[in-house]
């Protein structure tokens, strides 16, 4: 039996979900610490100039690849033009490849929430352990209950996305990205008002023109276009998909401005949430996980008897932001494999389909949620642990080369009138025409060549750019 692939019912819809699927880890243990540690506010202004000259330009076309042909990346490319159809296969790859990791983050920010939760009421669980590192070490290192949150999170991921764009996706982003902001808020109040909190403010904001000195900027560009690339979501099939689903009445110009500044405006509340909570407790500030599941946790542990609130709080908070990011990426697998059966004239019933990808998906996860961050004893890829391998090829490569690819095959390819066109499809405005002109031509590519460049060296810390 086949159904209709769905729409997004409204635009507010479609930006919730958009949103969701760019506000991720990567706002909350990215964006703070690379901020604070690369000069301040003066990463600030690198990182929108890097939104202007790439991130909005991408997620255009992105969004008008995915509009203009109703499909997920393959089909969506394969009906564009073919000779581009690798970028589809790219960004569905990079896709399984972000999801064969984000399962495991996603598992532990619902251990934390759950401890949390525990605690509030038991007073026991999470706050008996006093060094949050063991804690943390132990639980990583118990790959039993890893994979069973895991799982779950899988399920959870399942029931959504079954529940098609607009019945599961749509209603689901709807109630839980608005929560996601108020949550946030309710953190930094809480945050902001710690005695000490001011130090995590000043780590942030101020400006620290060092790290510019000699071709130190390059390095802090790199980083910046990295972090900024990651954060919207762009080259792994998500955005085309969700594109796919938004009506022709939508304005797509508005919609590529919309979603990367409220991603923006997040990683910023983000940062006000988390740096000034590590200054308070006189914690070294971090990033990636050790800054979200050990630091924040002993900053909760310290914030007495109210602090399993806020660490309930927060850790659904990342659930949420996780979640919200995963269900984005499953449903373009999803759309891909729906697509390429219509095309062959097929049948196709959405659960079964979705109910595959979750289980390559849970597959690809066994080992990240095994390897305890590298110190789990499996064979480590190219002497990565299983998650930045993952992420290596994911983030490292694919997601950067198929976004290049995409920049010059819209301007160059499809050219300024297709893109042109298929933004005034039913009468909306297509604004700042030279803008986009400029940018698909010629700041987008080199923009990507640079962070595709900066990705590899920061995996395999060559030092190109120090
Ligand atoms: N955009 C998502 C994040 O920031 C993948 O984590």
């Amino acid at each position: 039996m086949s159904e209709s692939k769905g729409q997004f019912n409204s635009n507010f819809g479609f930006i919730m979900a958009s949103v969701g699927s760019a506000v991720g880890l990567g706002n909350l243990w990215g964006f703070p610490y690379k901020m604070g540690s690369n000069g301040g506010f003066a990463f600030l202004i690198l990182y929108l100039l890097m939104l202007c000259m790439v991130g909005f330009t991408i997620m255009l076309g992105e969004f008008a690849v995915g509009r203009s042909t109703g499909k997920a990346p393959i089909e969506a490319f394969r009906e564009l033009n073919s000779k581009f159809l690798i970028v589809g296969y790219m960004a569905v790859l990079a896709g399984f490849g972000i999801l064969a990791f984000y399962m495991t983050l996603g598992a532990y920010a619902m251990k934390y929430f759950a401890a949390n939760f525990a605690a509030i009421f038991t007073h026991s669980g999470i706050f008996e352990a006093t060094d949050t590192a063991a804690y943390f070490t132990d639980f990583v290192g118990n790959g039993g209950q890893v994979v069973l949150f895991m799982a779950i999170f899988c399920v959870l991921n399942m029931i959504i996305v079954m529940g098609g764009v607009a019945g599961g996706i749509e209603r689901f982003t709807t109630i839980a990205m608005p929560a996601l902001f108020i949550m946030l808020i309710i953190v930094i109040i809480r945050v902001l008002t710690l005695d000490g909190s001011g130090g995590g403010l000043e780590f942030m904001f101020k400006p620290n023109m060092e790290v510019f000195k000699g071709s130190g900027w390059i390095g802090v560009l790199g980083t910046a276009g990295g972090q900024m690339f990651f954060s919207l979501s762009l080259g792994m099939g998500a955005i085309i998909t969700y594109g796919s689903y938004l009506s022709k009445k939508e304005s797509l110009v508005k919609n590529a401005f919309i979603v990367p500044l409220a991603d923006t405006a997040v990683a910023l509340m983000a940062g006000l949430a988390v740096m000034p909570a590590c200054f308070a407790f006189n914690l070294e500030p971090a990033g990636g996980p050790g800054l979200m599941f050990i630091t924040l946790q002993q900053v909760f542990n310290d914030m007495g008897s109210a602090g399993p609130i806020f660490g309930f709080i927060f850790y659904f908070l990342v659930f949420i932001a996780a979640i919200t990011s995963s269900i984005s990426v499953i449903e373009s697998s999803a759309s891909a494999i729906i697509d390429a059966r219509i095309r062959k004239g097929k049948s196709y019933n959405r659960k079964p389909i979705v109910a595959l990808v979750i289980a390559i998906v849970f597959c690809l996860n066994l080992p990240t949620s095994l390897d305890a961050l590298g110190a789990g004893g499996l064979p480590q890829p190219l002497g990565f642990c299983w998650l930045d391998f993952y992420d290596l090829l994911a983030e490292g490569i694919l997601m950067p080369l198929g976004s290049l690819i995409l920049g010059i095959f819209v301007g160059y390819v499809m050219k300024i009138d297709w893109l042109k066109n298929e933004c005034e499809s039913e009468g909306q405005k297509f604004s700042l025409a030279g803008f986009w002109t400029a940018t698909f031509k010629v700041t987008a590519p080199i923009g990507m060549v640079f962070i595709l460049l900066g990705q590899i060296d920061g995996f395999f810390g060559l030092g190109w750019f120090s």
